[in-house]
């Protein structure tokens, strides 16, 4: 079966779906539409992708029989936004790719990995991080030994200063960059290095971000399963005149021969040797990933295969969310399978 016959629906249709849209136009996806409940977003998005199909109600377009994947970019931060949502296109038997994270609390995640399975349904977690384009490159590096020789350390830096108004319900959250931001990075270095064995974390906030609630800078080490270690810096109030915002993010992984330096755009690898690799990159995060991740998920579904960033197994990087803010609160090291097991 063709791309084409994967029909897209999403439910949705405010910031990031825009990037959605844009990243499906350039790998020629067929969206069918998209449903908001905000009347002025709906008609504004419809207008400038051109959307045959466009509704406040999300069950209208789950029934259109031409959706067969329902993309959920509805907030994260209360389960009775994103629940119901997941119930009914599991249980109208379509696919679900659903936004980062996948909830900011796991328990509330697992509900919505339940309400999937108990239907029988296949449900990605769009962690686009895992699918921008300077990242896809330099996967392709790390994971040769040949360059690489054995990987010890990680580290991704994000620092810039947010201007956050009374508008942005994100930052109204409890757990706002740790659970919101760090996420990309935690998905990321978990599809590199693999299982995690224990997080270690401290959390902060400058008071002078008035509508900000809750964390907006952090520092989390992780050891990985594997005897890899990562340091993971988002620091969201950092009033510098030498900013690293999201998505522009520096990635660092040393290897005993290699050592590559990246972001999404650009890749730098410098081997024990001396020699320099620059392989080209090209497209960026913003909206090259969000379509390569739905390319991803309807190429798979389509062949029968699994696919990256399954819901269940990003549970595990849910976890990771909840060991942060529990190593912060407590000020001691948390192990994942603490969390997973309990
Ligand atoms: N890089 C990334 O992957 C990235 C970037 C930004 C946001 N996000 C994630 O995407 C999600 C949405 O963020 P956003 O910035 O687009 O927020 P937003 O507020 O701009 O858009 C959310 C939209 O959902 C609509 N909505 C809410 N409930 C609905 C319902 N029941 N039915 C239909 N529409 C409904 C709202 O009217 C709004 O237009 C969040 O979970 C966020 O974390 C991811």
């Amino acid at each position: 079966m063709a791309r084409s016959e994967w029909g897209i629906g999403l439910v949705g249709l405010g910031g990031i779906a825009q990037q959605h849209l844009e990243g499906y136009r350039r790998r020629g996806l067929n969206v069918i539409g998209g449903a908001d409940i905000n009347p002025e977003q709906a008609a504004a998005t419809q207008e400038r992708f051109h959307l045959s199909v466009v509704t406040q109600d999300y069950k209208t377009l789950i029934d259109h029989p031409d959706v067969r994947v329902v993309d959920i970019n509805v907030p994260h931060t209360a389960l009775e936004t994103r629940l119901p949502v997941v119930e009914y296109a599991a249980r109208q038997k379509k696919a679900i790719f659903i936004q980062k994270p996948l909830m900011s609390y796991l328990d509330w995640a697992k509900q919505l990995v339940e309400a999937a399975e108990k239907q029988g349904v296949p449900m990605m977690v769009n962690q686009n991080s895992v699918f921008a384009p300077g990242f896809l490159v330099a996967e392709q590096y790390l994971r040769d030994p040949e360059i690489m020789g054995r990987i010890y350390y990680c580290q991704i830096e994000n620092r810039a200063w947010v201007d956050i108004g009374p508008e942005r319900w994100y930052a109204k959250d409890k757990r706002w960059v740790h659970a919101d931001m760090a996420i990309h990075h935690f998905a990321l270095v978990r599809h590199w290095f693999g299982d995690v064995d224990s997080v270690y974390a401290i959390l902060d906030r400058d008071a002078s971000q008035q509508h900000v609630t809750g964390d907006a800078l952090g520092v989390v080490t992780v050891r990985f399963k594997s005897g890899v270690q990562a340091v993971l810096i988002n620091n969201w109030c950092y009033r510098g005149n030498k900013a690293r915002p999201h998505s522009g993010e520096e990635v660092v992984i040393q290897g005993e021969k290699g050592c590559i330096t990246c972001n999404a755009q650009d890749v730098h690898i410098k081997l024990a040797n001396g020699q320099e690799l620059m392989p080209e990159v090209s497209g960026s995060w913003f909206p090259d990933a969000f379509g390569t991740a739905m390319a991803h998920f309807v190429d798979a579904l389509d062949a029968g295969q699994s696919f990256h960033c399954e819901a269940r197994d990003n549970l595990k990087s849910v976890a990771m969310i909840e060991a942060t803010y529990l190593s912060a609160m407590n000020n001691r090291v948390v192990h994942l399978d603490e969390i997973l097991e309990s």
